[in-house]
C-alpha cells in the first residue's frame, strides 16, 4: 500500500498573514502521530514564501495549476518548472472549477500533467463528473475517460508510474457545497478509477493514490478515508486552518 496523501487547495485564497496557519501546521504536525503525508497549495504568490517558511518540516508545497509549455509568450500564466523553482513539489491539474471555468479539456489538462511530470512534479489529475451527468448514470464513463485521456502517455508501462501521478476523484457536484456521494458512490467511483489507471498505465496503475475531494471535513474524513481504494483526500475549505485541516490527516 502506497502512503495516504492529503492536500490543501487553498484556491484564491491566502495572504502573507495566512503563513502563519501553513506553520501552524507544521508544527502540528511535528507533535502529533500521522500515517499520511501531507501537502498545501496555495496560491502561486505564496508558494515560494510558504517553501522558505515550511523549509525542513514535512509539508509539501504544490501549485494548482501551470501551464503546459514550458516557457514562451502566455502572458499571465506560470509553467510547472517554474512552480519547482518555486519550492513546489506537487501541481493541481485539471480541478473541476477550471474545467468548468476555463473549458479545460481533457486534451490540456494531460498537456498539464505530463509538463508536471517532465518538470518532476508530482500532478493531481482530478476527475469527476457534474450533478447532469451523475443524474443521467454517466458518472463511471465520465471518470474513466477523464483518466485515460488525462494520464501522461510517457508514464504508460513505467514500472515507478505510481509515485509520478496521483489522481483526484471530485465530483463536480461535492465540490464547495457541502453535498457528499455516499461510501458506496465513492468506492465505485475509485474501483472505476483503479481499473483505468491499470488499464492506462499498466500493473503500477495499482499503486496509484487516489485520493477523494469534495466537502471533506473533520467529521466525515475518517469514513472516507477508511474507504475501499481511497488513497488520501483533497481539501478545500478545510485546509485553511491548520487546527482544523490537521484532525482531517491524522483521520488517516
Ligand atoms: P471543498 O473543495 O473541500 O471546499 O469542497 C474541494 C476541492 O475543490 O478540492
Amino acid at each position: 500500500m502506497t502512503t495516504p496523501l492529503i492536500v490543501g487547495n487553498w484556491k484564491m485564497n491566502g495572504l502573507s498573514a495566512d503563513l502563519g496557519e501553513a506553520r501552524a501546521l507544521a508544527d502540528l504536525l511535528a507533535q502529533r502521530p500521522h500515517h499520511a503525508r501531507a501537502g498545501l497549495c496555495p496560491p502561486a504568490t505564496l508558494i515560494e514564501r510558504m517553501a522558505r517558511a515550511l523549509a525542513g518540516t514535512e509539508v509539501l508545497i504544490g501549485g494548482q495549476d501551470c501551464h503546459a509549455e514550458a516557457f514562451g509568450a502566455f502572458t499571465g500564466e506560470i509553467s510547472a518548472e517554474m512552480l519547482a523553482e518555486a519550492g513546489a513539489s506537487l501541481v493541481i491539474v485539471g480541478h473541476s472549477e477550471r474545467r468548468a471555468t476555463h473549458r479545460e479539456t481533457d486534451r490540456l489538462v494531460r498537456a498539464k500533467a505530463t509538463a508536471a511530470v517532465e518538470a518532476g512534479l508530482l500532478p493531481i489529475l482530478c476527475v469527476g463528473e457534474n450533478f447532469a451527468q451523475r443524474q443521467a448514470n454517466l458518472a463511471l464513463d465520465v471518470v474513466t475517460g477523464q483518466v485515460l485521456h488525462g494520464l501522461p502517455q510517457m508514464l504508460a508501462g513505467a514500472a515507478d508510474a505510481g509515485e509520478r501521478v496521483c489522481i483526484a476523484y471530485e465530483p463536480a457536484w461535492a465540490v464547495g457545497t457541502d453535498l457528499v456521494p455516499t461510501i458506496d458512490q465513492i468506492q465505485e467511483a475509485h474501483a472505476t478509477i483503479r481499473a483505468a489507471l491499470v488499464h492506462g498505465l499498466g500493473p503500477a496503475g495499482r499503486d496509484v493514490n487516489i485520493l477523494y475531494g469534495g466537502s471533506v471535513n473533520p467529521h466525515n474524513a475518517r469514513e472516507i478515508l477508511g474507504a475501499a481504494e481511497v488513497g488520501g483526500a483533497l481539501i478545500g475549505r478545510a485546509s485553511h486552518k491548520a487546527a482544523e485541516f490537521i484532525e482531517i490527516i491524522c483521520a488517516v
